[in-house]
């Protein structure tokens, strides 16, 4: 199995493990790292529902935890609660969080059967980082 297949296949695979009983929407969110590593996440959600960490953050806090900062890209992949698979787009904290870490990393968005390639650049113009606290 190629790299590519073998990455989806662990992203689908993964996404039934995500803890989402409030929303039933679950994540699942493949890291590679620049070091050819891979960090896998899940959406984990808290009955005090601010508490709740998207998937794409637990793959990344890991890989960060591990001393891993350098990403190449990221695969995003979702089932609805009536078990669709849409393309789901990092929310708002997630950009922010990449941004922090690898802003020429690339974001793939995978459905059931349509994979859209972005970045970045496209999701997050105009963006806040460490250069506005110097
Ligand atoms: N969620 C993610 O994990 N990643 C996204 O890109 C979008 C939203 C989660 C958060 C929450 O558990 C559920 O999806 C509904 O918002």
């Amino acid at each position: 199995m190629d790299k590519e297949r073998e990455y989806l296949s662990i992203l689908k695979d993964m996404n039934r493990k995500a803890y989402a009983p409030y929303s039933n929407f679950k994540v699942s969110a493949l890291l590679v790292t620049k070091s050819g590593k891979i960090y896998t996440g899940i959406n984990v959600e808290n009955a005090s529902y601010g508490g709740t960490v998207c998937a794409e953050r637990v793959a990344i806090f890991k890989a960060v935890s591990e001393g891993d900062m350098e990403f190449e890209k990221i695969y995003i992949y979702s089932t609805d609660k009536d078990g669709n698979h849409k393309i789901t787009p990092p929310c708002g904290f997630c950009r922010q969080v990449m941004v922090e870490f690898s802003k020429d990393m690339k974001i793939i968005l995978v459905a059931e059967n349509e994979t859209i390639e972005t970045d970045i650049e496209t999701l997050q113009p105009f963006l806040f980082d460490e250069t506005y606290l110097k």
